[in-house]
């Protein structure tokens, strides 16, 4: 099929739905079945996807299946979180293990310790670290660290950044962000950086920044960029503060261990807990033994799952058996490999898209005169994806998992060729 002219691209994308929808009934059904006790029929935003998103019932490794009985090589890993694949043996043991031995301590727990030593040794920036359930909830701890450390009230963020829930920039601050007093600055802008140093930076508490801007589109930010952040920061008496939620999975020690620039704090999630709800947030030891709750004055950081048993056992043996430094450095390969292969297929062929990311990491984009064709075109691809057997995020995004192997990568290379000449 070829497409030329816009409304036929229009044409093209509602073909494309009518045929999702007949191919997906049942994924319908449950979405209705869900609206009437979840607002939308939706506990997360981000998996909202019109006209409706699949429902899946189950996974082995790199294959998810739907209710309607599809399956899908899945290229997404769970946005970035489900690095192991869906089914792994040694994170089912683990659990079941803890599980065994009872979990609900009411106490400190040996696991906590033995998973604390692990990370902490891996990242530079991290004299210590404390657990919590999540990314955002790792990020707002960080800022509130930062504030309470330095006596400061503004945080500095960039455009396009995604912290969390409640600390998201994707298109200016978004309503239900946590009221602190933001710094809005463009990203990979080192001017504009010092220029807002200059002229505020005896107020500025925190610097937060993501190496490679994950939701934001996979942009990767410039070593100098990141030298510049920890310059102003280091003059300024500011914090810099690195969300390596995304980017930790690029090498054993980070994304922070290759661009050679080590913050004062470093946030982690996602795989880290090995496929259970897991944030941390670490660093500099005269920040985070501000948490010490023997000294006088502590901090509080409350958290009845901060250390959940079946947490840090699954993310323990994650850490051994899944993120050691020869897996993370081989995936990194895989993921630089796939995106040039990506990359060469659009030159190639002059399909009018483009690619970004770092490692396993990357974002497919449309391209269009307007914004509205490049959205139009960026759905129809996610579709013909979808037709295919290969499962994508609606917004381009890719994560390969561990779980991905090379004739994975052949299959959905032959398929982007293919898909991407119907959306011209
Ligand atoms: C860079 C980054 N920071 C923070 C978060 C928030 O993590 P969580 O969803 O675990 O709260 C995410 C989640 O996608 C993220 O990509």
């Amino acid at each position: 099929m070829s497409v030329t002219s816009k409304s036929g691209l229009a044409e093209s994308l509602q073909a494309a739905i009518e045929g999702y929808r007949n191919r997906n009934p049942k994924s319908a059904a449950m979405l209705d079945r869900a609206r009437a006790v979840m607002p939308g029929g939706n506990t997360r935003t981000s998996l909202w996807s019109d006209p409706f998103p699949l429902c899946i019932e189950s996974a082995e490794g790199c294959r998810i299946r739907d209710v309607d009985g599809h399956e899908y090589i899945d290229f997404l890993g769970e946005f970035t979180a489900g690095i192991f694949g869906h089914t792994s043996p040694v994170l089912a043991e683990a659990v079941a293990q803890a599980h065994a031995d009872g979990f609900g301590l009411s106490s400190h727990t040996p696991y906590e310790v033995a998973f604390a030593e692990r990370i902490v040794e891996r990242f530079p920036s991290m004299d210590r670290l404390r657990f919590a359930n999540s990314g955002t909830e790792a990020n707002m701890m960080a800022v509130m660290a930062a504030k309470l450390t330095t006596g400061r009230g503004k945080i500095a963020v960039f455009d396009g950044a995604y912290h969390g829930g409640f600390l998201s920039f994707g298109h200016g601050s978004s309503p239900v962000n946590a009221p602190f007093d933001y710094l809005l600055l463009p990203f990979n802008d080192a001017a504009a950086a010092s220029t807002a140093f200059a002229a505020e930076g005896s107020e500025i508490a925190a610097v937060l920044v993501e190496p490679m801007q994950g939701a934001g589109g996979c942009r990767v930010a410039d070593r100098a960029f990141l030298e510049v952040l920890r310059n102003l920061t280091q003059t300024h008496g500011a914090i810099l503060i690195f969300d390596e939620v995304q980017t930790a999975r690029m090498s054993y020690g980070g994304a922070q261990s290759i661009f050679g620039v080590i913050p004062d704090m470093t946030t982690i999630g996602k795989f880290f807990g090995g496929g259970m709800a897991f944030g941390a947030f670490g660093g500099r030891a005269d920040i985070m033994d501000r948490f010490d709750p023997a000294r006088p004055g502590a901090l509080p950081h409350a958290g009845t799952f901060n250390n959940n048993r079946l947490t840090m056992a699954a993310g323990l043996a994650a850490i051994d058996t899944y993120l050691t430094a020869d897996k993370l450095t081989a995936l990194y390969q895989t993921g630089e490999d796939l995106q040039a292969a990506i990359k060469d297929i659009f030159k190639r062929t002059g399909a009018p898209f483009k690619i970004t990311g770092m490692g396993s990491i990357m974002n497919i984009h449309a391209e269009g005169t307007t914004p509205e064709e490049a959205l139009t075109r960026q759905k129809l691809l996610r579709f013909r994806l979808l037709e295919d057997g290969y499962f994508i995020a609606d917004r381009g995004l890719i994560a390969v998992s561990q779980a991905i192997e090379e004739k994975h990568i052949e299959g959905f290379l032959q398929s982007l060729e293919k898909v991407a000449a119907t959306c011209p």
